[in-house]
């Protein structure tokens, strides 16, 4: 939407939207620079304080993604003028407030605004030290891939709105979207100097899609092992009758250049499609960093795997994606 634009040059700008990073980063002076994000959805869960609380954490996840501290939000709502119960509103904005405040940050305002769909989300600033950031083009060969949170949201979000999703699998994914990714991008941050090369967050486009931005942008490959990937429970017996409507989608977009060795079965690959609300996030470090970085990441409560390998994908190879 935004490539046709013609932007100025402008050295503050460290970030902006056409690397497909997560979030834009603005460098105010030499120690200090904005990370801004924006992301808001219709409702993914039927509990409403449980949405609020899921979008808040999935919008502040871009600036942990960007080894980002946020600081402030304000939030962004759309209501229907009738019909919709004031106290789901009510619990919505509260579910949003108690996330944001268990991630130290403040709500400043936002902006509400009537419509046929239920929407809500957040407008989220923070903090990095300039070079600081972490974007998707660091990715070396040789590197670990790390990933924090289990697959599967998109599916048991649509197991949810056909009424087919069993409860423990419901609480599971709730969990884990609610999750914020604050403990694991501490874990990431406070790593040996320069062992986080790049990080992103899995959300819309599923693992691949993330991971395929991450491999274009730094020219590399990455080889996902599929017998590695965290799964939320229940997530297998739902996949075989439900897929996230976006899922299909993404593999057209991304799919040409995954190369799908013959172990990874169906449900695998419904997974690795799956898109995700409130992933977790995924990280390309230095190999001798990575068993010390996932062990401080397990020790932190984090449920986090070493999903793969970054390799050098040889000048005009198509290739970005190689899951076995
Ligand atoms: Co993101
Ligand atoms: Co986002
Ligand atoms: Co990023």
């Amino acid at each position: 939407m935004l490539s046709d634009i013609r932007v100025p040059q402008d050295d503050r700008v460290l970030v902006d939207f056409r690397t497909a990073d997560d979030a834009g980063v603005y460098a105010l002076d030499e120690r200090t620079a904005l990370v801004q994000t924006v992301d808001f959805f219709t409702p993914v869960v039927d509990d409403p304080y449980d949405f609020g609380a899921i979008a808040a954490a999935n919008a502040l996840s871009d600036v942990y993604a960007m080894g980002g501290v946020p600081i402030s939000a304000l939030a962004i709502a759309a209501f229907p003028q009738r019909g919709f119960p004031a106290g789901d509103v009510q619990a919505i904005f509260r579910g949003g407030f108690d996330a944001l405040r268990a991630a130290g940050v403040v709500l400043l305002g936002g902006h509400t605004v009537q419509d046929s769909e239920v929407k809500f989300g957040y407008a989220v600033t923070g903090t990095v030290v300039p070079g600081r950031q972490w974007t998707n083009a660091g990715a070396r060969p040789g590197d670990v891939l790390l990933l924090t949170k289990p697959l599967g949201t998109g599916i048991v979000s649509t197991a949810i709105k056909h009424g087919a999703a069993p409860e423990a699998a419901v609480r599971a994914a709730v969990a884990a979207m609610r999750g914020l990714n604050a403990e694991a991008a501490r874990v990431l941050r406070e790593a040996p100097p320069g062992a986080v090369h790049a990080c992103t967050d899995i959300t819309g486009f599923g693992l691949i899609g993330h991971a395929s931005e991450v491999a274009e942008a730094s020219g590399v490959r990455l080889r996902i092992d599929v017998a590695a990937l965290p799964e939320l429970p229940g997530v297998r017996e739902l996949a075989v009758r439900f897929r996230a409507g976006g899922a299909a989608t993404t593999e057209a977009h991304f799919g040409a250049r995954v190369r799908l060795g013959p172990e990874v079965d169906g449900l695998s690959r419904a997974l690795m499609y799956d898109p995700q609300t409130s992933g977790g996030l995924l990280a390309s470090v230095e190999a001798g960093a990575g068993p010390g970085l996932l062990e401080a990441l397990r020790r932190a409560g984090v449920e986090a795997a070493a999903v793969g390998r970054v390799e050098a994908r040889p000048a005009g190879d198509q290739v970005l994606i190689d899951a076995r």
